[in-house]
This record gives C-alpha cells, structure tokens and sequence, in this order.
C-alpha cells in the first residue's frame, strides 16, 4: 500500500482521532505549564524580593531570634540549649527555641513574609563542623526597606539581651562564636585586689582606649598586652572578666593547648576578633615552656621535663609571637595573659610591646582580708573586718582570695563564726 493511502486510512480510524485529541490538550497543558513557570519567574523577578542569609553571617543568629519572636504561632521548632556552671558550683541552663528548618509565614510590616530555613545534609561548614544553614526571606512588593528594617530589628534586639552582659567567644575553627549565654557583669568592686592594684590596671586600659590617636601619630600599633601572674585562685580570671563588664567589653577565649590550633588560624582570629573585647589567654605556661628550660638533650633522653610543657600542636612559638605582633587594626586590641608560673615564660613573649603591663596578683594581704570580709557582712562594724584579718594571718600563710569566699559561704549568715573558726579556713 502507498504511504499517502495508508495516511488516509488512519484519519478515518477513530481511535486515532481520539488520540489525536489527547495529544493535543497535553500540549496545551504543557504549554499552559510552562507560560505560568515562565509568568512566576517574571512576578518572582519583578514583584517579589528575596533576601538570603547564610549561617556564616554575623546577623544570622540575630536573624533566628528575630523570626523566633515573629513567627511565635509556628508548631514547627527546634531547640538550642545552653548550659552554664557557675563558679559556685551552681548549673544553669536555658532552651532557646528556634524555627525549625523549613517554611515559616511571618506578618509583618502589613505584609506576608515567606521564610525559608533550609540546611544542607550533604554539606557541612568544616571550620565549625555545623551543617550549612541558610534564611531566605520573601516578600511581595520591590521595596528592599522591609529587609533593612527587619535586620535592624533583629540587631537591637540581640544588643538589647546583651545589654548589662558580657559575652564570651570562643574559637570555633576560624571564627569566633559565642558560647553559654551572655553572663550578668561582674561589678569590679567584687574582686578585691591589693590596694591600688584594681585602680591602677583600669586606669591603664582606660588611657589606651581613649587615646588611639597618640599611637597613630606615633607610628605605634594599637594594642596592649597585659600578663597577670600569681598563685591560683587569687582573681586573675574574675579581674579580667569583672573588667571586661566594666569596659562594656566581651572576651575572647583562646586556649593554646588546644590541639587543633595553628599558627595560621591564630593569627587569623586574632584579626578577626569582634570590635571591643579582651583576647583572653589562659595559662600561656601550659603551652609553651622558656626555651632555657627545655631538656638539654641528655635530659631529654630520660624526659626529665614533663612532655605537656612542649610546644604542642602545630602551633609554634614563633607562631604565637607573630600573630600577637601582627594584631594591628584601627580598634583598640587589648590581650590578656595569665600564668600562674611567670618564671616559666620565655623572656620573648613578655617582652614590652608584647606586654606592655604585668601584675602581679598574689595572696591575700591584710587590706584584701579586711576588705574581703567588709563585702561580705556589710552589716558588721568595720572594725570586725581588721579583726578578721588579724587572726587570718596568724592563723595561715598564703592565703588565696578563693579560700577565703569559699569560707564566707560556709557561714553565710554567722559572721561571727567567721572569725571564731578562722582555723578551717584553709579547710
Ligand atoms: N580577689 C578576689 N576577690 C574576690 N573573689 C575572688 C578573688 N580572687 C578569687 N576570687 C574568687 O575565687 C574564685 C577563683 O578565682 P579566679 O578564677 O579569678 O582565680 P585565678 O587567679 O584566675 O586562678 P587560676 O590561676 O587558678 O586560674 C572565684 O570564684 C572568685 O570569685
Ligand atoms: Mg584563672
């Protein structure tokens, strides 16, 4: 049979016909498909604005407490806790919900706003070791001033919980994030000092904040480095802190035994430490020992001197003294140091410039014992407080400030038998 008759055979056969019809209402389908995926892509462009955050920004922690508070109807959540052991032995800890990872409708600004919390499984932040996270906020309409309003929103609101705290950073691969929440600020006038010490320290943080412009003119970087050294339990940590809430600061953990820390990631969060905090580093000793101490290498043989006193992962001594030399930036860079074995510190890394103040904070003294004890039971006479004192020091020798609260808190309320079983106190 010829083509064109078979042809013609198939226009009369029904079924083609119906057929014929199928295939052309699914084109129409398709067609009508794609011109609205083609109209929504034009609408999204040119109606709609979208912002996206990702869990690297600064703001985006704000962002999650923001759209927390917004989106309070949302049955969809998740929960980050925070955990804190006070000094004192006591533990707090506090459920901060989140929305959950997906879609979440927002009211605000008489408009619906779509927000989108997505995290990748497959892929995960490997400086923080957290899955990667992104915020994507969608809105109708072209004005962008929604967004800007709802950052600022969100970054008053952060400040506002921070207010009156200090917050602590620690280093989580390359960043700094806050860890615990923000802690009430110690008042300066609970740590007590040797006279003048407290005083002396404040007002030499203070000068050097307040007068960047004498470093500039000088050509001098704009930092200052601080070691306290003494005996345990004297106050060096809860100076730092007390000062830091003072100064309206947040400090800046950074531990130097931690094995994963190199030279090039210290050197890199030195840099980028949030504007107005401490660098806090604890215990220097633990990391590095003078280099006149080492083993000489038939000590060495029978390891005389214990192996964590070595320079410990890659960080390197060399290391740590470039990035505490290269910190320089127009914001004031305060580190602080402490040890409790200044003797055991290589001359380099103590040296002005790199510190430029040491102090040192020892056992109690007669005007701290007083004092200590005045804090503690304001209600009693003064003289009481001298009496204390008295009987502390011909009682003990080397008494740490720690011993001395921690004796306080065991008679609370019985100040008298503060004094009367001043024989416990070192417990
Ligand atoms: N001078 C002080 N005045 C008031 N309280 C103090 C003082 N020194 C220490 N304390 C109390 O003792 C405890 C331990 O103090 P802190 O951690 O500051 O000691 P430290 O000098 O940093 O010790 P370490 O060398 O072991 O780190 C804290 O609970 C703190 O409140
Ligand atoms: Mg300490």
């Amino acid at each position: 049979m010829p083509l064109s008759d078979f042809l013609d055979g198939l226009k009369d056969n029904p079924y083609f016909g119906a057929g014929f019809g199928l295939v052309g209402v699914g084109t129409a389908l398709a067609v009508a498909r794609k011109g609205a995926q083609v109209g929504m892509i034009f609408f999204r462009r040119h109606y709609m604005i979208t912002l996206e955050v990702a869990s690297k920004d600064k703001s985006y922690h704000w962002l999650l407490s923001w759209i927390t508070k917004h989106a309070r109807h949302t049955q969809h959540l998740s929960v980050k806790t925070s955990y804190l052991a006070h000094e004192s032995g006591r533990v707090h800890t506090q459920f901060d919900f989140h929305p959950s990872p997906g879609n979440h409708i927002i009211w605000y600004g008489r408009k619906w706003i779509r927000v989108e919390r997505t995290r990748e499984k497959q892929m995960i932040d490997l400086h923080t070791g957290t899955p990667w996270e992104s915020v994507t906020f969608t809105a109708l309409g072209r004005d962008r001033q929604i967004f800007f309003n709802i950052l600022q929103e969100a970054r008053e609101l952060a400040l506002k919980q921070e207010e009156g705290r200090t917050v602590m950073y620690t280093a989580m691969g390359a960043e700094w994030r806050p860890f615990g929440f923000p802690r009430r600020r110690r008042p300066l006038s609970s740590v007590v000092l040797e006279a003048g010490v407290a005083e002396r320290l404040v007002d030499d943080v203070k000068d050097f904040i307040g007068n960047p412009k004498w470093y500039t003119d000088r050509g001098i970087p704009y930092r200052r480095g601080y070691l306290l050294y003494g005996p345990p339990g004297c106050g060096k940590s809860s100076f730092i802190t007390a000062l830091a809430g003072e100064l309206g600061y947040s400090i800046c953990l950074m531990s130097l035994s931690d094995r994963t820390l190199s030279d090039d990631r210290l050197n890199h969060l030195m840099s980028v430490a949030p504007q107005q905090s401490i660098i806090l580093l604890e215990d220097v000793d633990a990391a590095f020992v003078s280099r006149e101490l080492l083993p000489t290498e038939s000590e060495q043989h029978f390891q005389v001197y214990p192996l964590a006193f070595q320079g410990m992962g890659r960080l390197t001594f060399s290391g740590l003294l470039n990035s505490l030399d290269g910190v320089a930036s127009s914001e004031a860079r305060i580190v602080f140091m402490t040890t409790n074995y200044i003797e055991r510190l290589d001359a380099a890394l103590i040296r002005p410039g790199r510190v430029d103040l040491k102090q040192y904070i020892g056992h109690c003294g007669r005007w701290q014992l007083t004092h200590m004890y005045r804090r503690f039971y304001p209600e009693e006479p003064a003289s009481e407080g001298e009496i204390f004192a008295e009987q502390a020091l011909s009682a003990h020798s080397e008494i740490s400030a720690a011993q001395v609260q921690g004796h306080f808190l065991l008679h609370k309320a019985d100040p008298v038998g503060a004094i009367k079983n001043i024989g416990q106190l070192k417990g």
